[in-house]
């Protein structure tokens, strides 16, 4: 229909705030012109990361209130653990679980239930398998999962193995190379070549896909060298593009041909599905919640952060499958991993989350998966995208889960070279007079300054805006294309940026100061 009806109603606004281009350039001045160091309450759109920034629904909000905050085994901790049994393995069961949630109706009857007829081999063991086994880990978000999982398994393992990946987010990757492993990356080829007609058409190439063929090769070639196929869904470091299910069941094969686990970066799995649901041949009929549990039946275990797909503002988890082959291989890594999650984050039953934290987490699962919410989150950034496009602004087409455009394309004809940083000069000037913050995915934050020059060709050069969930309308979408587009016009006048201080940090986008 050319007007489907709204979905959604605000009951809760916040105003935004009246800031002049000139007050804006004296803060950018203050904060170094880092970005991440922006003051939030002085923008009026900001789209610098989807993670932890969605506005959460009535539902778990109200969750939230039930949140019981005690020591040993809190409300949520039953919640949550339920929450990963109905999404990942046997689909969601909404409208009973936000009634138990929300009411606390079958407390009692659930808990006996659940401790005496402890679930099994599945991602979440409960009762006292999960003392005896544990195979589920709480943590404050998703990186901690991240560290969590690679110190364990390294230190288990003992030498310097290899994790092959469709691409590490830069967490994930430096997380696994702290921990002494190496990293290949094989993404499917082809990210940046334009799909110009296919924005939200037919067909899906899924860019974010794992390149089977060179993981083949080089498995063949280095026989014992791998210890991990580790598969991001979505692809955050190839700008956010799904991964298809073909991809996902090539990726278990070959894990299980060399005896090792796959593992999912899960962050993004429900917008992951949608796409699978809508591209790819076989998946139209489906529903979110079949697509879901089919993806997650390949994987030995995951890490999530909860703070995208979780539809919370925070939390994170690592689970693998109880007496699955990672368990087996590593015979006893739950309880090392419990130790260090006890050490660092917390006991088991809330690793570092509140309890209402933990509620709202669960809430928000069951509604990740519900295809109007879905429908209506990868739509908005594809109308973003088109928009963008109408306009003459190149993106990376079609878009996945975020917005990303091609700044090759966007300084076409200004002399700028990949060091000369225009791209985040762009950025900083989007701040100054507009008040809308993205951040450079490029060349300053991939450091390919630090690179040597084989590796930088490797480097895209794009600025990302990451639609946080929930929050913004049409309204903000439309002011963000003009502003867009008044930068496009005036493209030549956009200075460079450098370097102050910091280059030879690690994450360094993070803390690095700058200056036009
Ligand atoms: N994996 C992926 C694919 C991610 O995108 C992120 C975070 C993480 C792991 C780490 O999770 O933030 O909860 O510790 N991505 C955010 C982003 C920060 O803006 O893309 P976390």
């Amino acid at each position: 229909a050319l007007y489907p009806p709204p979905a959604h109603a605000a009951l809760i606004v916040r105003s935004l705030p009246t800031v002049t281009a000139e007050e804006r350039k004296k803060i950018l001045e203050d904060v170094e012109y880092n970005v991440f160091a922006f003051p939030a309450a002085l923008l009026t759109c900001d789209f610098l990361s989807d993670s932890g920034t969605s506005a959460l629904v009535d539902l778990s909000m109200a969750a939230l209130m039930r949140g019981d905050e005690s020591y040993g085994r809190n409300w949520g901790y039953y919640c949550i653990l339920e929450a990963f049994r109905d999404v990942f393995e046997r689909g969601s069961r909404r409208e009973y679980a936000m009634d138990r949630i929300l009411t606390g109706k079958a407390d009692a009857e659930f808990y006996l239930s659940k401790l005496l007829t402890p679930h099994q081999d599945g991602f979440v063991n409960g009762g006292r398998h999960q003392l005896e086994r544990p195979n589920f880990f709480i943590l404050p978000q998703g990186r901690c999962a991240e560290t969590l999982l690679f110190s364990t398994l390294s230190a288990m393992i003992g030498k310097s193995t290899t994790i092959v990946s469709n691409g590490f987010f830069d967490t994930t990757g430096a997380n696994a190379l702290v921990a002494g492993f190496r990293l290949q990356v094989f993404t499917q080829p082809g990210l940046t070549d334009p799909f110009p007609n296919e924005l939200v058409g037919k067909k899906n190439p899924f860019k974010g896909n794992l390149d089977l063929v060179a993981t083949e090769a080089f498995l063949d070639a280095n026989p014992s060298e791998v210890s991990m196929i580790l598969l991001s869904v979505t692809n955050n470091w190839a700008a956010s593009q799904p991964v298809s299910m073909a991809n996902v069941r090539g990726a278990a094969a070959l894990a299980q041909r060399r005896a090792i686990p796959l593992f999912l970066d899960a962050c993004r799995f429900a917008e992951n599905a949608y796409f699978i649901q809508q591209y790819e041949d076989g998946y139209g009929n489906k529903t979110i919640e079949e697509i879901v549990q089919e993806m997650f039946s390949f994987a030995d275990g995951f890490t999530i952060s909860l703070k995208k797909d979780g539809l919370a503002n925070m939390g994170g988890v690592l689970s693998f499958r109880d007496q699955g082959m990672f368990a087996q291989k590593y015979e006893g890594i739950g309880m090392a991993m419990k130790e260090r999650q006890i050490i660092s984050y917390g006991n088991d039953s809330y690793g570092g989350m509140s309890g209402r934290d933990l509620m709202a987490a669960s809430a928000g699962l069951y509604q990740v998966t519900n295809q109007e919410y879905l429908h209506r989150r990868i739509t908005q950034i594809q109308s973003f995208g088109q928009k963008l496009q109408a306009n003459g602004i190149s993106i990376l087409s079609p878009p996945g889960g975020a917005i990303f455009l091609d700044m090759d394309h966007f300084f076409f004809g200004c002399n700028r070279k990949h060091e000369d940083f225009a791209a985040v000069g762009f950025t900083l000037e989007l701040i100054k007079d507009f008040g809308i913050r993205a951040a450079e995915a490029g060349p300053f934050g991939w450091a390919a300054d630090l690179k040597s020059p084989e590796e930088r060709t490797t480097i895209p050069n794009l600025v990302r805006f990451a639609v946080p969930r929930l929050v913004y309308s049409d309204e903000h979408i439309d002011y963000t294309v003009a502003a867009i587009k008044e930068m496009y016009d005036r493209r030549h006048t956009i200075p460079n940026a450098e370097i102050t201080r910091g280059k030879h940090m690690k994450l360094r986008h993070f803390s690095a100061g700058l200056k036009p």
